[in-house]
């Protein structure tokens, strides 16, 4: 166990450029990821707390005047990566993506303040980089919910993390390609095909990202114009949590946050309303065309790390997470194994990914210390025994996508560090 501790600092070290780090050590992503660097920041804490506060104020550095954060930031503007900053054509300080990703921030400093004993130095850090927290999470209200539903939208796949996920395929199909698209992929010049999303998600991620560049990313038209718009009940789950978690530490640091305050009591029940009881699952929304969204995805489970106040509802999830990999060796796929959409080895189509371990895991553990310790222990040991991947198939173990994956190594780190904690 403990080769595999200095191995994981080693690969966070190794893919450390100045101030941020890269997701891997390939060329698959040579660039800063927004929802990345929160779980890398949290795995320096462990080792070197001023990299993790610095891994968090670089993404930082490159929040828009809005307040949105960038989905990618492109500091050494490199172009290995499609598609990247050229195509993207925007950013403020620093050349960046123009969509943003899971704001799961605020969960990760709330747990680096709760590990750390903090001197005043990086108390004022902390300070300013709450400020920047709480703006983006105003941003998220005001722009991805403006008619003031408690729940806020995705407007491009990409915004989820989980970029080719089945939740997204009947909203996708409905969107019809660019025909003039000129663009080479560059992802499957380091991985395989049948680890990556298709050419024609491809194709659909360019054309809206092609409408928003039309319009200059303006927030207020991207809403109303995009041709993509969901409402994914694991998107906003964690949204909720790290409204809560940001609450907490912005009373700690004597901040107000009252809209913050009110928007947490409508988006807790308005999540709990997703939950359809006839078919036993949550159900996601596209509301470009009204219609429900129902895919049996790991991601519906981060209900759990939103701590709804309903326990009847809560125990319900967590008999079905149980019966999510029922029959699998590892857990947990991204899609149920039996379902029609599932495929073993395509990126966020099947796979085990271990931030959804580490998400469910933080979400449980107040819920069902048994099934929790299962959670943990069986993620470590995926981890020991394969190493530190992107993605792993539930069959069998074997490892997918890019190797010395920063956030592996990261969450693995919490989690060796956390294993006596329930
Ligand atoms: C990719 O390039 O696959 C990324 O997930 C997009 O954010």
């Amino acid at each position: 166990m403990s080769n595999r501790i200095e191995e994981a600092k080693k690969i966070l070290l190794g893919n450390r450029k100045k101030g941020y780090t890269l997701p891997t050590n390939n060329k698959l992503y040579p660039a800063q990821w927004n929802w990345d660097s929160a779980f890398i920041a949290l795995g320096y804490s462990y080792f070197n707390i001023d990299y993790a506060l610095e891994e968090i104020e670089t993404l930082l550095e490159g929040q828009w005047d809005d307040g949105m954060v960038p989905h990618i930031l492109f500091h050494d503007k490199d172009t290995s990566y499609f598609p990247n900053h050229t195509t993207w054509k925007c950013g403020k300080n620093i050349p960046s993506s123009g969509i943003t990703q899971p704001p799961v921030l605020a969960i990760v400093l709330k747990k680096i303040i709760e590990n750390n004993k903090l001197n005043a130095d990086q108390d004022s850090r902390i300070l300013k980089i709450l400020k920047k927290i709480k703006k983006f999470h105003e941003w998220f209200i005001k722009f991805r919910d403006p008619n003031k539903t408690g729940l806020v939208s995705i407007l491009h796949p990409w915004e989820s993390g989980y970029d080719n996920s089945p939740i997204w395929d009947e909203p996708m199909n409905n969107i019809s390609v660019d025909k003039e698209l000129n663009y080479q992929r560059r992802d499957l010049e380091v991985s395989n095909s049948d680890e990556r999303p298709l050419k024609i998600d491809y194709d659909r991620y360019v054309t809206i990202r092609d409408q928003f560049r039309d319009v200059n990313y303006d927030p207020y038209k991207l809403y109303e114009l995009s041709i993509f718009n969901v409402v994914d009940v694991g998107f906003n789950s964690l949204f909720l949590k790290a409204n809560k978690d940001l609450i907490e530490l912005l009373n700690k640091f004597k901040l107000n946050f009252e809209e913050i305050e009110l928007f947490i009591a409508k988006s807790e029940s308005e999540i709990i309303k997703l939950y359809n009881h006839d078919i036993d699952e949550f159900i996601s929304r596209d509301l470009n065309t009204n219609k429900d969204i129902l895919i049996p995805s790991i991601t519906n489970y981060f209900t759990l790390i939103a701590d709804l106040k309903n326990n009847k509802l809560n125990n319900k999830i967590i008999n079905n997470l149980k019966n999510h990999n029922l029959n699998e060796k590892y857990f947990f796929s991204t899609i149920k194994p039996d379902h029609e959409s599932f495929e073993e080895k395509r990126y966020w189509r099947g796979p085990v990914w271990i931030n959804c371990n580490w998400l469910i895991y933080q979400g449980i553990k107040n819920k069902d210390k048994e099934y929790s310790i299962k959670i943990k222990n069986e993620t470590i040991s995926l981890i020991e025994n394969k190493g530190f991947h992107e993605y792993y198939s539930c069959k069998d173990g074997s490892v997918m996508g890019a190797n010395n994956f920063s956030w592996s190594a990261a969450l693995y780190l919490d989690l060796v560090n956390k294993k006596n904690e329930i």
